[in-house]
């Protein structure tokens, strides 16, 4: 029955990701830069002409899941096949209502705050929060397209993905027996750093796809929590997976429904400072005035509260108490949000390493008044420098005496604290099902301590 497997799938583990920790330097080229804001503007999705449907040939089954908004389309009545939300044959479909239901608490995006905070929005586009959300473009979009290379074939011989581009448009050919169909790419969820994931519209839902782009190795792998073989593609993405990666959405009911046009893509300013309308509109017409105007700055609040701004997304799974977005800067985390689940540093947790419960563990942070702000400038990209993540812990560990390990032969102490403190570690919540088997991908780990076995392992390296 494909009922159960439909729900499993949907409701099954969220996302992750991987390593490869590119480097991205920061670009100061203006063409690029605003090739990148052109980018992010892009709301308009696939031109759905171009896709190709077919009716499933008579030997395959065809089924739809009541309720569910669900068609399977499958072979035999207990195998794997191919969910989509849209009837076998048809495209899936463009909202004729794109506009928003409800208003706008006065969200206006990062542009806006760049007109007056240049500098900050210039470097604060190159890490990975305002890259995780955006729409598929030319240059947004990993992986290879061109035929020889575009193919994904699961471990079922019958079932394989061909990633297509054509014109403008990026789509998914699924391919199952003789069948085939075809589903766009409209928007990309994650930096690139690890990975991208790739969410379609069908109406006025979101759905994500089945093939995930992994950037170490740059393959294709099935998403995350996906069953190698299948090809589900009617798997909605709740309001929690938005609130993570995106600023603002009008979210419109049912679990996957929003207002297409209200999209603020990607993690930027107003979530860590609050909706900026009435900021930017009073400092746009007081021109002369020094001091700012209903804005948070995170600085000014008890360090539990600045924490709490950050854990929005960065303490494990926590379900949310009342509707997305209704959190501000300012607020206690938990009147929005029940406690995260016991074990979610561990297995299942949401494709995060739950950071602030980890590091709310060290004696580094019990001991001061350290928040995350001690070690991440939220508006610079700092990726892969270890030396200068080790001058953070050498604003209180001052010396490399301080470490009780110093001195030791070929050991630059000062050049990464992190390698042997706080080593990279692979989670269990982040599983990916690959034709290879399981892929787990390691993530920072938060806890600060003395580990003898990462210590092993640097020293042999
Ligand atoms: C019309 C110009 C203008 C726009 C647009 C604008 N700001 Fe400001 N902002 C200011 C001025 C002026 C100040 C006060 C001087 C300063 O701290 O730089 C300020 C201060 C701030 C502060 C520091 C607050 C404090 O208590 O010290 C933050 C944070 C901030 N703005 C964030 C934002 C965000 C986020 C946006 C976009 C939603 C934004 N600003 C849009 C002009 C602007
Ligand atoms: C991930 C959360 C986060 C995001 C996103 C973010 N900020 Fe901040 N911002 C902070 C924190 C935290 C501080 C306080 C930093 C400190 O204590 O040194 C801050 C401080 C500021 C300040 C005042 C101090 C300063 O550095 O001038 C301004 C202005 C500001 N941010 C503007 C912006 C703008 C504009 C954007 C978007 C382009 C943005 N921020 C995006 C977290 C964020
Ligand atoms: C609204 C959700 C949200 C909030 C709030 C948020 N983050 Fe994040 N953060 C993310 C997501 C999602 C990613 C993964 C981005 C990616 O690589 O796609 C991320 C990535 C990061 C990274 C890695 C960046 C890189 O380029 O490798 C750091 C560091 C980080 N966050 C720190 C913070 C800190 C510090 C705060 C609070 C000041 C904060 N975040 C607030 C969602 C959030
Ligand atoms: C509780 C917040 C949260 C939720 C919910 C969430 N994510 Fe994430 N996501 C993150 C954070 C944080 C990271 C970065 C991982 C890290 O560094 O700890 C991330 C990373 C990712 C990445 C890899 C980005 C990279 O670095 O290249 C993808 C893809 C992704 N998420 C997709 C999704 C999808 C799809 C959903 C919903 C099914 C989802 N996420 C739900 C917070 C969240
Ligand atoms: C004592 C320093 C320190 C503090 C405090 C700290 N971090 Fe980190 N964090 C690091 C280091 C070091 C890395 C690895 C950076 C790299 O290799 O690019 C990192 C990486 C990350 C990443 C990238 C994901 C990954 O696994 O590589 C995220 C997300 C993040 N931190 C979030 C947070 C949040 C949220 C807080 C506060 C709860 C926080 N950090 C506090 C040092 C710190
Ligand atoms: C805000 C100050 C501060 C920062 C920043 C800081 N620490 Fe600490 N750390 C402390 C204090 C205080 C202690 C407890 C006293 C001690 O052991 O020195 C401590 C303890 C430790 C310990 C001993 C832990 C144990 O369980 O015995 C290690 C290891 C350590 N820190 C490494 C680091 C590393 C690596 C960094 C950077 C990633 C860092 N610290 C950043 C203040 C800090
Ligand atoms: C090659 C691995 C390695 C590197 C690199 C390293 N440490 Fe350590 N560190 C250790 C080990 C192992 C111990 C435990 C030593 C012991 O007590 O026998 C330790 C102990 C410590 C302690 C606790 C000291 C005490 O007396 O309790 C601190 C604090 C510390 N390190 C900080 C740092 C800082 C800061 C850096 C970077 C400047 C750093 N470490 C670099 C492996 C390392």
């Amino acid at each position: 029955m494909k009922l159960k497997k439909s729900f499993l799938i949907i409701s099954a583990g969220l996302l992750s990701s991987l390593v490869g920790y590119l480097s991205l330097r920061p670009d100061p080229e203006a063409q690029r830069f605003r090739e990148l804001l052109k980018n992010q503007k892009k709301l308009s999705g696939t031109d759905l002409e171009t896709a190709w449907q077919a009716e499933p040939p008579s030997h395959l089954l065809v089924q739809e899941i009541p309720y569910e908004n669900i068609w399977f389309v499958g072979k035999y009545e207990d195998g794997g096949g191919v969910e989509i939300p849209f009837k076998p044959g048809r495209y899936p479909e463009k909202s004729q209502d794109s506009g928003p239901h409800h208003e706008n608490p006065g969200f206006v995006g990062p542009e806006k705050c760049g007109e007056c905070h240049q500098d900050t929005f210039q470097s604060f586009v190159e890490p990975g929060h305002y890259k995780t959300g955006r729409p598929v473009t030319h240059s947004t979009i990993d992986g290879k397209f061109e035929p020889g290379s575009n193919r994904f074939q699961t471990s079922d011989p019958t079932v394989a993905f061909e990633m297509i581009r054509r014109g403008e448009d990026y789509l998914h050919g699924v391919h199952f027996f003789d069948w085939e169909c075809e589903v766009p790419m409209d928007i990309i969820f994650g930096s690139s750093k690890m990975a991208q994931t790739y969410l379609y519209w069908h109406e006025d839902r979101l759905y994500q796809h089945n093939v995930t782009h992994l950037t170490q190795g740059d393959q294709w792998i099935n998403s995350p929590g996906f069953i190698d073989g299948d090809a589900a593609y009617a798997r909605p993405i709740p309001q929690r997976c938005m609130e993570c990666h995106m600023t603002y959405f009008d979210f419109r009911g049912g679990i996957n429904r929003y207002s297409p046009d209200s999209l603020i893509m990607g993690v930027t300013c107003e979530r860590c400072h609050g909706p900026g309308k009435a900021h930017a509109d009073y400092h746009q017409q007081n021109p002369d005035a020094k001091d700012a105007f209903s804005i948070t700055h995170p600085a000014k609040l008890t360090r539990e509260r600045e924490i709490e701004i950050c854990g929005q997304c960065h303490s494990g799974t926590r379900d949310l108490k009342k509707d997305a977005l209704t959190y501000r800067p300012g607020d206690r985390l938990g009147d929005h949000y029940h406690e995260p689940d016991a074990d979610s540093d561990g297995k299942n947790s949401v494709h995060t390493s739950n950071q602030y419960n980890r590091l709310s563990k060290s004696s580094c942070f019990k001991q001061t008044e350290m928040t995350c702000v001690t070690c991440h400038d939220p508006h610079h990209n700092e990726r892969g420098n270890a030396r200068l993540f080790s001058k953070r812990c050498m604003t209180c560990h001052t010396r490399e005496e301080d470490c009780g390990l110093f001195p030791k032969d070929d050991v630059k102490f000062a050049d990464n604290c992190i390698g042997c403190h706080m080593p990279l570690r692979e989670t269990a919540g982040l599983k990916l099902d690959s034709i290879e088997g399981d892929v787990f991908p390691p993530l920072r780990d938060h806890l600060i301590r003395i580990d003898q076995e990462a210590t092993d392992e640097y020293l042999s390296k």
